[in-house]
């Protein structure tokens, strides 16, 4: 997505055109399955919150992939919205894993915040 694609105020732009026709946020991934994704046993889903939404680039990667025995833990960035349903929709999505409850952003969060938030998961 180029910053044009990203202009939610322009009524034209991709991805309000995207948030306005729910079949085009279908969004092919160049690889859908990370390497040896079999060997994970903890995986980090992070997402950008878009119109209260997870931006539905990462829709994909939750829906095709197995996530059975594997812990699954959310993040998101935003402005100033909270996670709010975006981690329950994911989770439904995905139909498999053990999904925490998974923490929120803003914008440009520390170093430090990442990594104690990271820390404090004891993984
Ligand atoms: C299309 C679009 C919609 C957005 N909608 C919201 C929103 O509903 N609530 C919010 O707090 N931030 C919203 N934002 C701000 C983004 O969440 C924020 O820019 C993003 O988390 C920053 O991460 P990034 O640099 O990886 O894009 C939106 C941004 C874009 C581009």
């Amino acid at each position: 997505y180029s910053d044009a694609d990203l202009d939610w105020r322009d009524d034209s732009s991709r991805v309000t055109r995207e948030r306005d026709d729910q079949s085009l946020r279908d969004i092919v991934l160049s690889q859908v399955t990370p390497d040896a994704f079999e060997e994970y046993e903890t995986v980090f889903v992070g997402y950008p919150v878009w119109w209260q939404m997870a931006a539905w680039p990462v829709n994909r990667f939750v829906r095709d992939n197995d996530f059975v025995r594997k812990t699954v833990i959310p993040f998101c960035t935003s402005t100033s919205s909270s996670m709010g349903s975006t981690r329950q929709t994911l989770e439904q999505l995905a139909g498999s894993g053990e999904w925490l409850d998974g923490q929120r952003f803003g914008e440009n969060p520390q170093d430090g915040m990442v990594e104690d938030w990271v820390e404090s998961l004891n993984i």
